[in-house]
């Protein structure tokens, strides 16, 4: 295992269209998913899609830790999950401003809007179909990564640039303080 590279907003593969992997089960797609997850977890974030460590291809890991999970039966948390050629469906038409970072853009953080509840179906490196209903911070952390898959970054979603900032200072500021 390994801790990669992470490509930072600027770097043009994380503006391309990622290709499908043709064989999940392969021995690099296995490696490339095991060090994907621990450069997640060493980073630490919530999600890491291929594109932002070189790899053009489409798969993702993401997690949901208990204390960014919801109320919501559908938004509970979930162990680190890989998803390889993913679908994604948006479930209603509404939607909802949600804080978000990445790893490709370190130290900032923005409010995005984000469908309130997706479908989403792929296969893991066993070929297993992993499909669930969600909605919530799963929702919006599966469809920031799916957006990576096709060379899309948050700020490209953004539809209020007000609400764009350097994390310290909108904690610094959110908590009142000078
Ligand atoms: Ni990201």
């Amino acid at each position: 295992m390994a801790i990669l590279k992470i490509a930072r907003m600027g770097h043009p593969v994380l503006l391309q269209r990622a290709e499908p992997v043709s064989d999940p089960g392969a021995p690099e797609i296995r490696r490339l998913v095991a060090d994907m997850i621990e450069t997640m977890e060493d980073a630490p974030g919530v999600g890491l899609a291929a594109p932002q460590v070189h790899v053009p291809l489409r798969v993702f890991v993401f997690r949901v830790p208990g204390d960014r999970s919801g109320e919501d039966p559908e938004d509970t948390p979930v162990a680190n999950t890989v998803l390889i050629n993913p679908q994604i469906e948006l479930l209603t038409g509404e939607r909802v401003l949600r804080w978000e970072g990445c790893l490709s853009i370190p130290g900032l953080r923005a409010a995005v809007p984000r469908a309130r509840r997706i479908y989403y179906r792929g296969v893991d490196c066993d070929g297993r179909v992993i499909q669930r209903t969600v909605s919530g911070f799963h929702a919006g952390v599966v469809q920031h990564e799916y957006d990576h898959l096709d060379g899309i970054l948050y700020p490209m979603r953004m539809t209020d640039m007000r609400l764009f900032g350097f994390t310290e200072e909108l904690a610094r500021y959110a908590a009142g303080r000078p």
